[in-house]
């Protein structure tokens, strides 16, 4: 799809791009909320695993989460919109009740449940990246396909914690997703050669210190503790 100088697809009416900007605040409070109930369901999911590679691994994903959180809640700011405070209330209990249902659910249960609930994570920020491409907001676009790989990694690591075990081999799991490098290769596909480098370093990278917002260690503490809170 050409572009205007702008940076809007040259198509796209404006009546279109108002709708896809709605579009991409409610994708990104489900997402913001969501990623409050993960960070949950984590801690207790975590708590609940006897091994110590899988409990740091888990851990290390709830950073994730709160990381992600961060980034889209910046994202909401920069489109004048903001979380749902309804949306946040109910998803911190459906977290917090996962988080506990984890304690007493085994094994395989927990570990099913987040492989199915992050192949869902990967298309809502492909979902997202597109609605900014679609809104004339391609400064989003890097972060959320981060966001959609780092989902792809989580989904990842639970599909085959999933299919080590004996169960495993038994349940259906839930369909596969496609590679890593599908991302960005369908998400160009759609709408054109990546945005430049220099538009790249405009946007939210840039304000979050130059690196991918899920390598930045002060955003995820300073995250983790108002979270907690
Ligand atoms: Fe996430
Ligand atoms: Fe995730």
């Amino acid at each position: 799809m050409r572009r205007q100088p702008d940076g809007y697809p040259r198509s796209v009416s404006e009546s279109e791009r108002q709708a896809a900007r709605l579009r991409l605040i409610r994708l990104l409070q489900g997402a913001y909320s969501g990623e409050l109930a993960a960070s949950h369901a984590y801690i207790g999911h975590a708590r609940s695993v006897r091994d110590e590679a899988e409990r740091s691994r888990i851990r290390a994903i709830e950073n994730e989460e709160l990381v992600h959180r961060a980034c889209v809640g910046k994202m909401l700011a920069s489109l004048d919109a903001a979380p749902s405070a309804a949306r946040e209330r109910i998803m911190l209990r459906v977290g917090q009740t996962i988080g506990l249902l984890c304690r007493v659910g085994g094994w395989f249960i927990p570990m099913y449940g987040a492989g199915r609930l992050e192949a869902h994570n990967v298309k809502e920020y492909e979902d997202a990246a597109d609605d900014a491409v679609r809104c004339g907001r391609d400064d989003l676009v890097e972060e959320l396909l981060v966001m959609a790989e780092v989902e792809w990694e989580h989904e990842h690591y639970f599909r085959e914690k999933v299919l080590s075990h004996a169960l495993g081999r038994i349940v259906p799991v839930w369909k596969a997703i496609p590679p890593k490098e599908a991302i960005r290769r369908s998400h160009a596909a759609r709408h054109g050669a990546p945005m430049s480098l220099a538009r790249r370093e405009g946007g939210l990278v840039a304000e979050l210190g130059g690196q991918p917002p899920h390598l930045t260690d002060d955003i995820v503490r300073d995250t983790v503790e108002r979270s907690r809170r």
